[in-house]
């Protein structure tokens, strides 16, 4: 039996310091031996958003204990590891030179390569750990810093289909929340006071829903969410808008995952029809109950990556590192952090004003 590679994954790419070892197994199959993921949800729930420098800073603080953890749990010890794998974007530049600088300091020492990772293609790959599924697949990616459609075709072949045009749905959710008192994440309460609530209660806009392909946007909910929120006073209106809100964007989903269908099914002609949800918003209830509902009725299999593997962590990270190793696609050790490092080079940049759609 040979040897199986061994990777070393960190991530630092927003307010999440982690680190974790994968393999695999006699079939080629990712094993995660350790994934330790540490949040900063403490340093900036009363900023209302994560504070780029406080969040570098905790980065720094921690990042040589969570490393430390991750080998300690994985029952292997530093000479096993074949390879380091940072992410070196997209993300915060002060918060990914803290894991980029310090995955070439480790792999140096070690004198192993050093891999460069797109954060965004560690989520991409994310339902490929502890599963065989095959390429293609269409990927609804919904986090706290990016919402895209994706046709996953194969390790650094992506075709975007759709991109939000300004916040990410989990920032639309964390800004509702904001408006209604809720400390930062507030994406997960808003599910909780929604629960309470009447979802026809307000009428909210729902923006490009009749343009635009498959792109989102929800800047405008932020907007007019802010008016009704100044004039609400009882608890059960709290809940009401909660509701409104979750409900306006599983309509706007519902809509724009059926285009996404369409275009995906145009562009491919895939013999199975997959796909997978993932990113922190895809932990939400009610959004996975309208996509699993929707899948059934176009014939689709969906794939929600257990939640663990949803939000920021580095057993993706080292996951695609693996796959890489593999392949022998290495760095150097002068590759830049990237702020912005779009997985489909080609795909128009569609944020700010003036786009068109
Ligand atoms: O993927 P993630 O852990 O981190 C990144 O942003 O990359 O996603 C975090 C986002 C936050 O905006 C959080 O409010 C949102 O996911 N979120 C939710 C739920 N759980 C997490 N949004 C709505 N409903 C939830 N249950
Ligand atoms: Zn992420």
């Amino acid at each position: 039996m040979s040897k199986k590679p061994l990777i070393l994954g960190i991530e630092s790419s927003c307010d999440e310091t982690a680190a974790s070892l994968i393999t695999e197994n006699e079939q080629g199959i990712p094993i995660v031996l350790s994934s330790i993921v540490s949040s900063q949800e403490d340093v900036h729930k009363e900023f209302g958003g994560v504070v780029p420098e406080l969040a570098a800073r905790s980065h720094i603080e921690k990042i040589d204990l969570i490393v430390q953890k991750a080998i300690k749990k994985s029952g292997k010890s530093i000479d096993d590891i074949d390879a380091v794998a940072s992410t070196a974007g997209p993300g915060l530049i002060v918060c990914l030179s803290v894991g980029l600088s310090f995955g070439k300091a480790f792999a140096c020492a070690i004198k192993k390569p050093f891999i460069a990772i797109n954060h965004l293609e560690g989520h991409a790959l994310s339902p490929k750990i502890n599963s065989d599924i095959n390429y293609p697949y269409l990927l609804l990616l919904i986090s706290g810093g990016h919402s895209q459609f994706l046709i996953v075709k194969g390790l650094g072949n992506y075709k975007r289909l759709g991109t939000t045009i300004d916040d990410a749905l989990g920032e639309a959710f964390d800004k509702t929340a904001k408006l209604l008192g809720i400390d930062f994440p507030g994406g997960p309460q808003i599910e909780i006071l929604a629960e309470k609530g009447n979802p026809n209660k307000y009428d909210l806009p729902k923006p490009i829903f009749n343009k635009g392909g498959c792109n989102l946007s929800f800047a405008g909910l932020k907007t007019a969410i802010l008016k009704i929120s100044k004039k609400i006073k009882t608890k059960q209106e709290k809940f009401d808008l909660a509701a409104s809100f979750q409900q306006k964007i599983i309509e706007i989903l519902f809509k724009k995952t059926k285009i996404a269908f369409s275009e995906f099914e145009k562009q491919i002609k895939p013999k199975e029809k997959k796909f997978v949800v993932a990113g922190g918003v895809a932990a939400n209830k009610e959004i996975r109950k309208m996509l699993t509902n929707l899948c059934k009725k176009e014939k689709y299999e969906p794939i929600f990556p257990p939640l663990n593997l949803c939000g920021d962590n580095a057993a993706m990270i080292a996951m695609v590192g693996l796959e890489k190793f593999k392949l022998k696609k290495f760095n150097n050790l002068d590759f830049p952090a990237k702020p912005r490092w779009p997985l489909d080079e080609e795909a128009a940049f569609l944020k700010g004003a003036g786009v068109k759609l």
